[in-house]
């Protein structure tokens, strides 16, 4: 299994596993350092210098590596020696990850407390740095698993907001997490249903389209949400034109993380696979939303959006 050398950290203590490198082109690969001595700075330069990004582990060591990201995490985002973009990419997959395990256990409690502490590191970072949108675009996964979404989706609202004047910390905060939790109400719904790459039957449509509905209802008794968060699961998928669901509002009445949170929703979904389309590319996408602008969307965020998205880095 390929890691990125960006989670390695030489201080840490709690390493024991043996890496490895691909030899060759073959797909074949040889013991780069056993698990008795730990990597080190100058390793991590010489392999830096090399352009060398990624090293192998064994299959069966992926539980005790993911434990090690996880407590080394909040140091290796920090760590100005490794590219931001790469920063980001290891804490979005321990953000999939995490919200993989918790999604799947389904239990509300787990997922509302990793959706806060992995909202709070994505706000924290992104707060910090600055990454071109394009680059976190590219950077990201596009498969249709509702945590590889909610993931991408948490990093794009507060690229977003952060695009529309929002500076304040605890609020991109507020908007990450409502994003990791935005689809909460998908859980439990059937993998075949959420897959199904024919037409839906009349009860299966209700079943995805009331979502919004039990999402809502398992988190809205939770003190330590707020209003906009549970707009955010609640309202995304309703249209400024009054035509979406569950309640068919429209225009003001969406709360405006609603309307944020609909936008980076549907580009996501767009740009990513579906069991019943293929990704779209970014600029037919874009070209779509921009349609959809003052219709289906916001058309001030979409407009933001846009601008963001069209910056190259
Ligand atoms: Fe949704
Ligand atoms: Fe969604």
């Amino acid at each position: 299994m390929a890691i990125p050398i960006a989670t390695l950290n030489p201080s840490s203590e709690c390493w024991d596993l043996n890496l490895f490198q691909r030899s060759g082109d073959a797909n074949e690969f040889v013991l780069y350092r056993s698990s008795e001595y730990p990597i080190t700075e100058e390793d991590l330069e010489k392999l830096r210098d090399r352009g060398t990004t990624k090293l192998y582990i064994a299959a069966d060591d992926q539980q005790s590596y993911q434990d090690y990201v996880r407590e080394n995490l909040g140091e290796m985002l920090q760590n100005e020696q490794v590219p931001p973009i790469e920063r980001l990419s290891v804490l979005n997959q321990v953000t999939q990850d995490n919200l993989r395990e918790t999604f799947d256990e389904g239990e509300m409690n787990d997922t509302v407390e990793t959706s806060r502490e992995m909202g709070r590191l994505t706000a924290d970072f992104l707060s910090r740095t600055d990454l071109v949108a394009q680059d976190v675009f590219t950077m990201l996964n596009h498969d249709f698993h509702t945590f590889t979404h909610s993931a991408n989706v948490c990093s794009y609202s507060v690229l977003l907001a952060q695009g529309l004047g929002v500076s304040d910390r605890d609020k991109l905060e507020e908007i990450a997490t409502g994003a990791l939790l935005h689809d909460v109400g998908k859980i439990g719904i059937p993998w075949s249903v959420l897959t199904k790459p024919d037409r839906l039957t009349p009860s299966e449509r209700e079943m995805i389209q009331n979502h919004p509905t039990v999402g809502f209802r398992r988190l809205c008794r939770r003190k330590e949400l707020s209003w906009g968060q549970l707009m955010m699961v609640y309202q995304h998928h309703e249209r400024i034109d009054g035509e979406g669901y569950p309640v068919r509002i429209g225009g003001d009445e969406i709360h405006p993380l609603g309307r944020l949170c609909a936008i980076v929703d549907v580009f996501d979904a767009l740009t990513s696979d579906r069991p019943y389309h293929r990704r779209r590319h970014i600029n037919e996408v874009l070209e779509y939303l921009d349609r959809e602008a003052g219709r289906g969307l916001d058309s001030g965020m979409v407009k933001c959006w846009m601008s963001i998205m069209s910056k190259k880095s």
